[in-house]
């Protein structure tokens, strides 16, 4: 039996690394416990199904296929009800399937859900008047309220997390065995969206989207949902590294997985070379992806590559570039050239929200639609003049009706973000946003793929 994916790596090598973003338990062996408890607690996703995403990646690397991964910057525990998870899984497949018309393929979502309950911060401290305390780390690790005892990391929310997660995906599993009209229905979304403000836009594509549906249901009837057309993974960002160790497990075939979700991802401020989150994702069997910001050299993520992915195999390890909208041109030309001479097998996908971040008035964090917007198409276009493939978009979005992101057709000024703001940590587009995005992408590529195919 094989002992591990790779050389000298154990579920718990990572502690020999240095962990950024550690988060400092107070009482060691309360964490012990916990560990404890969650080793012997069932995983919550299959090796069998993360293997399946797998191939679904290497598909999309040859460029036979997109990936479209979506969902909150942190999921809270109390989103945890059949409305909110509901209505996640409803926005993402319906978008999924503009993104399939856009792209002209078959498309694989993946949410990020089940498990986003951690969160990196840029400042660890937060102060309000004279008082500074821990940031909030995501749910995973404390409370958002600002208070002492809120704000201390406590254990016993893995706990708590990994029965949220596991209820979640218990629905999603159930809701996705379920009839297509009420699936792919985005009714309520639209009407909270549309009384939110009424004198706003929703995108035409939006519109159209939901009136085709309509016909859809109408000539069709109520018709069990199909497995291809539902396909649906989790993910969540492998950040807290007790809580993924306790739920990494060896399968049968004698390689280890982190099954508490399919496809793990480590972010931008966790993924220096030799950190324990890297050396952690080293030895698992899931595919697995890396954030990519402006500060990552060529020869560097090269490296990085070849350690996370030694036998260089399809599927294994995905790109996830996210450079913001003034970056883009300078920093990824060079990064995709570095990767395509070392004959390297990567998915690359584009987070076009993550280097758009602002600060607003009243200090809320938001992100322009038209930056988004910008970033995205850049990333298509440079993909395409340098023959390599953008086969996948990471969002953050929400079905919810909310004004988190400024501009758009839906037109959200910077004055009305206190309207309509639930998200904990970063802004998400709202599903007209998000509908519009796909809508305006120009995909040459596409083009160019269908012309190559043409010539004899
Ligand atoms: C995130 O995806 O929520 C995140 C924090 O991203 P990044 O690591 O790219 O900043
Ligand atoms: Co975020």
């Amino acid at each position: 039996m094989v002992d591990s994916n790779a050389d000298n790596w154990t579920p718990d090598s990572w502690k020999s690394k240095p962990v950024s973003q550690q988060i400092k338990y107070g009482d060691p062996q309360a964490l012990a416990q916990v560990v404890e408890k969650l080793c012997q607690l069932p995983p919550l996703v299959s090796s069998s199904e993360v293997d399946t995403l797998k191939q679904r990646i290497a598909e999309a690397q040859r460029g036979e296929r997109f990936i479209l991964q979506g969902g909150d910057c942190a999921e809270s525990f109390k989103d945890c009800n059949a409305d909110a998870i509901s209505q996640k899984v409803r926005s993402l497949l319906s978008l999924s399937l503009l993104v399939s018309q856009k792209t002209q393929m078959p498309v694989t979502r993946i949410g990020r859900i089940a498990g986003q309950y951690a969160k990196p911060r840029s400042v660890l401290t937060e102060t309000q008047g004279d008082i500074t305390l821990a940031s909030y780390r995501g749910d995973l690790v404390n409370h958002i309220h600002f208070s002492e005892s809120a704000r201390t990391p406590d254990p016993a929310r893995m706990l708590e997390g990994y029965s949220y997660a596991s209820l979640t995906i218990n629905y999603i599993r159930s809701l996705l065995e379920g009839e297509l009209e009420e699936l792919f229905n985005l009714e309520p979304e639209m009407t909270s969206l549309q009384e939110l403000a009424s004198h706003k836009q929703l995108h035409q594509s939006l519109r159209n989207f939901t009136e085709a549906l309509q016909l859809f249901h109408q000539f069709n009837g109520r018709q069990t949902a199909h497995k291809n057309l539902t396909e649906f993974y989790t993910s969540h960002e492998a950040l807290h590294l007790h809580y993924e160790q306790a739920l990494t497990r060896q399968a049968n075939n004698g390689h280890w997985y982190n099954l508490s979700t399919h496809f793990p991802w480590v972010g931008m401020r966790t993924v220096q070379s030799e950190s324990a989150h890297l050396e952690y994702l080293r030895g698992i069997a899931n595919p697995i992806a890396i954030k990519v910001g402006p500060t990552v050299q060529p020869h560097e993520l090269v490296q990085l590559c070849r350690w996370l992915n030694p036998q260089n195999e399809a599927g294994r390890l995905t790109l996830i570039q996210r450079f913001g909208h003034t970056k883009i041109t300078e920093k990824l030309p060079a990064l995709i050239t570095a990767i395509q001479d070392a004959d390297i097998k990567v998915l690359w996908s584009c987070d076009p929200m993550h280097g758009n971040t602002q600060v607003s008035t009243g200090d809320y964090k938001t992100r322009d639609y038209q930056h988004i917007q910008s970033e995205l198409q850049q990333a298509f276009d440079i993909h395409n003049a340098h023959d390599s493939h953008l086969g996948a978009l990471h969002l953050e979005m929400t079905g919810e009706a909310v004004m988190e992101c400024v501009g758009s057709t839906y037109g959200v000024k910077h004055q009305e973000l206190g309207k309509a703001y639930t998200s904990l940590v970063d802004p998400r587009l709202n599903l007209s946003q998000a509908f519009e995005l796909i809508d305006s992408l120009n995909l040459k590529q596409e083009q160019k793929a269908a012309d190559k195919q043409q010539k004899p």
